[in-house]
C-alpha cells in the first residue's frame, strides 16, 4: 500500500506557507533534484511540495526551468540526481512502460495546445479515450460531450484546429487534457498569447476544475494577473531553485529584490545573474507524453 506523504505542518509567518497549504498532503514531491544540460545546471538541489486538491503557480523567469520542472512529472525527463515522488511512490526510476500508468492521471496542457492539424476538435479529444480506454464509441462521444461542456465549448466538434481561435484551440487542448479525467492537471503557460478577457476565460476554468473535479493543478505562468487569481499557492523559481513561496500576497511582500524585480516586472541589471541568459522555449509536448 501507499503511503500518503504529508507536508509537514508549517507555520504560515516562518516559512511563508498558508495553513490550507500546510494541511494538504503532497501529491508530487521534488526532493533535492538535480538536472543538468552539458554544463547548464538547470535544476540545482529542486525539493518542493505540491499539494492535493488545491492550484499550485510556478512562476519564474524565461529559462530557469520551470518547464524543465513539469517534465520530470510526467517521465519526459528524469533528474541527474534526487528522487520524483507521485502520490507517495517514487516515479523518477520507473521504467517507460510502468510510467504510463503515472501518465494516465496526469492532463497537460501545452502553451501552443499541441492538437493534430489533420483532426477535426472531437477526434482530437478523444483520442487518448481510443488510445487508453475500451469505451464503446457512443461512451467516448458521451466523455468528449462532457470535456467540452467543462471548458463551455460548444458546436465546434467538427472544425480543424486551424479554423479555430487561439483562445478555442486552449480550450480543446483543455478537454483533452481532462478527458481521461485525470488527478493533476499541468498547465504550461495557459494564457501566454491570449487577450485579457479569453485569459481570464482560461483562469476561470482551472478554477472550475478545481472545484468541480477536485483536481490538484500546477499552472505554470508569467502572468501575474493570472498567478493572483488562481493560485492557492505560489512557487518562485530563481536559479533552479526555490527563492520564494507561499501565497501570492506573501510572495508580493517578499524582501528578496530578485522577487520583487520579478513581481513588480522592474528590470534590474543585477538580477541578470539569476537569470538564464538563453531562455530555451520547447512548449510542445513529445507524442509520448500525450495520454
Ligand atoms: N532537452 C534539453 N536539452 C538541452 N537543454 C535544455 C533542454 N530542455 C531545456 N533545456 C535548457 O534548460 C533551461 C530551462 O529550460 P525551460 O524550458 O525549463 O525554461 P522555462 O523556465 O520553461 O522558460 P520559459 O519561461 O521561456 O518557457 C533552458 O536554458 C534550456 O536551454
Ligand atoms: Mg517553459
Amino acid at each position: 500500500m501507499r503511503d500518503t506523504m504529508r507536508t509537514p505542518k508549517l507555520s504560515p509567518d516562518r516559512n511563508g506557507t498558508s495553513a490550507q497549504v500546510a494541511d494538504a498532503p503532497a501529491i508530487i514531491r521534488f526532493v533535492g533534484v538535480h538536472k543538468r544540460f552539458g554544463q547548464q545546471h538547470v535544476l540545482e538541489d529542486l525539493s518542493m511540495d505540491i499539494p492535493t486538491g488545491l492550484t499550485t503557480v510556478v512562476m519564474g523567469p524565461s529559462g530557469c526551468g520551470k518547464s524543465v520542472m513539469l517534465k520530470h512529472i510526467v517521465g519526459l525527463l528524469r533528474p541527474d540526481a534526487g528522487e520524483v515522488y507521485f502520490d507517495g511512490e517514487r516515479i523518477d526510476r520507473l521504467k517507460e512502460r510502468e510510467f504510463r500508468r503515472i501518465r494516465l492521471q496526469i492532463g497537460l496542457l501545452f502553451q501552443m495546445a499541441a492538437l493534430f492539424d489533420s483532426m477535426n476538435v472531437l477526434q482530437n479529444i478523444e483520442f487518448p479515450l481510443v488510445e487508453h480506454t475500451t469505451l464503446t464509441a457512443a461512451e467516448r462521444r458521451d466523455r468528449v460531450r462532457e470535456a467540452l461542456e467543462m471548458v463551455d465549448l460548444a458546436g465546434v466538434e467538427q472544425k480543424l484546429p486551424a479554423q479555430l481561435s487561439g483562445g478555442q484551440r486552449k480550450r480543446v487542448g483543455l478537454a483533452r487534457a481532462i478527458v481521461l479525467r485525470p488527478r493533476v492537471v499541468l498547465y504550461d503557460e495557459p494564457t501566454t498569447g491570449l487577450d485579457p478577457i479569453r485569459s481570464d476565460g482560461i483562469n476561470e476554468l482551472i478554477i472550475k476544475l478545481r472545484r468541480t473535479m477536485n483536481v490538484t493543478s500546477i499552472v505554470v505562468t508569467h502572468d501575474l494577473v493570472s498567478a493572483r487569481k488562481v493560485a492557492d499557492h505560489v512557487v518562485m523559481l530563481l536559479g533552479g531553485k526555490i527563492a520564494a513561496k507561499g501565497t501570492y500576497d506573501q510572495i508580493e511582500s517578499n524582501s528578496d529584490p530578485h522577487v520583487q524585480h520579478f513581481v513588480k516586472g522592474h528590470y534590474d541589471k543585477a538580477d541578470e545573474d539569476v537569470m538564464p541568459a538563453i531562455p530555451h522555449r520547447n512548449d510542445s509536448p513529445a507524442p509520448e507524453a500525450m495520454p
